[in-house]
């Protein structure tokens, strides 16, 4: 069989499959659109992670593709439903970066609540800025998790060891489960308004889309805003806006509407903003997971055994 890979993955995926007698071609950073259309003539298997976008018009003309892994846990970037009237199968490494995203949203908190970046920054350029940095504690301050799925359990557990008190919105989860994590399973406004720190952990979907926008970010006045989740689930203007102008005292933001992101996106003029690329799941641990998970899906798609999304 012939397997397409797209954007980069560990070289543990990439052995598993030629280990297996496949043929496996590297296209990282192809265009989408007619040049991946034209790369996937013949192609069995596709692997992405999060920076190709797997569109209908890409489906229609794959006609021996069999599966898309994700090598990762968002699928946001695959026409779902194109893909499943092709009768092409998509599996997702739900569970092997979850940790390094968990991690990274706690380092974010702490990047935010204490300036480090623009601290850091400014002693590199020579400033001792002692004095200008007054930072904020998460010891006894109140963390509102939007998304108590997977990534924001495990921010949960984290943050709550760390002092924090746990309030979230998750309108499909119970509140046995968020019981169980420790946290109060109370309505949207409610979340925000309570936290001094709002951590998102949703999919991007049409129901999430600007979740947090003007009135949600005035809610939260004085707290920090942390998305290692989605781009797009969060309004970057207005968000820029807020913290530009102290309703909001930071944010960390790990992800964005438009990936790479553009050099005109007003968050990167907002000092209180820190920002990485999509660093959420890149730890050598997390990459060799997923990559090794994903391309066991590939292999049991191609013998014709059950796909676990596992
Ligand atoms: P998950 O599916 O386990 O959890 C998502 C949770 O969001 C679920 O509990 C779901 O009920 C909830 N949800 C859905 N719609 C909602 C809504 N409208 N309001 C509130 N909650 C809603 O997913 P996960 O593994 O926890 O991943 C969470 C997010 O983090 C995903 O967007 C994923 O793509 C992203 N992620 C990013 C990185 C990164 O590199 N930055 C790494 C891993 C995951
Ligand atoms: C994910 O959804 O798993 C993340 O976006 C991680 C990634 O693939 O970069």
């Amino acid at each position: 069989m012939r397997i397409l890979v797209t954007d980069p993955i560990d070289d543990a995926g990439l052995e598993t499959l030629r280990e297996a007698g496949h043929e496996v071609e590297i296209a990282y950073g192809i265009d989408g659109g007619a040049d991946l259309v034209d790369a996937l003539e013949g192609v069995h298997g596709l692997i992405v992670r999060s920076g190709t976008e797997v569109t209908r018009q890409v489906l229609d003309s794959a006609d021996e593709l069999m599966i898309v892994g994700r090598a990762g846990i968002g699928v946001d970037n695959i026409d779902i439903d194109a893909a499943t009237e092709h009768g092409v199968i998509v599996a997702n490494a739900p569970q092997g970066n979850v940790r390094a995203a968990a991690e990274h949203t706690v380092a974010m908190t702490f990047a935010a609540a204490r300036s480090i970046p623009q601290a850091h920054t400014r002693l590199k350029a020579g400033d001792w800025a002692k004095s200008d940095f007054l930072g904020t504690e998460v010891n006894n301050k109140t963390l509102g998790i939007v998304g108590l799925g997977r990534v924001g359990q495990e921010v949960a557990k984290r943050l709550n060891n760390l002092g924090m008190e746990l309030v979230a919105y998750d309108p499909y989860i119970s509140e046995d489960r968020a019981e169980q994590i420790g946290a109060d399973l109370v309505e949207f406004e409610a979340c925000i308004e309570r936290a001094d720190f709002v951590t998102v952990h949703t999919p991007l979907t049409p129901e999430t889309e600007d979740l947090i926008s003007h009135e949600e970010l005035a809610l939260l006045e004085g707290g920090y805003l942390i998305n290692c989740a989605r781009g797009g689930v969060v309004d970057e203007a207005a968000l820029a806006e807020a913290v530009a102008e102290g309703t909001l005292k930071g944010a960390a933001i790990d992800v964005f509407a438009e990936e790479p992101i553009s050099p005109d996106n007003p968050l990167l003029d907002v000092e209180d903003v820190i920002v990485t690329p999509h660093l959420g799941a890149s730890t050598e641990a997390a990459q060799e997971n997923v990559a090794t998970s994903t391309a066991e899906q590939v292999l049991a798609a191609f013998n014709e055994e059950p796909v676990l999304n596992a």
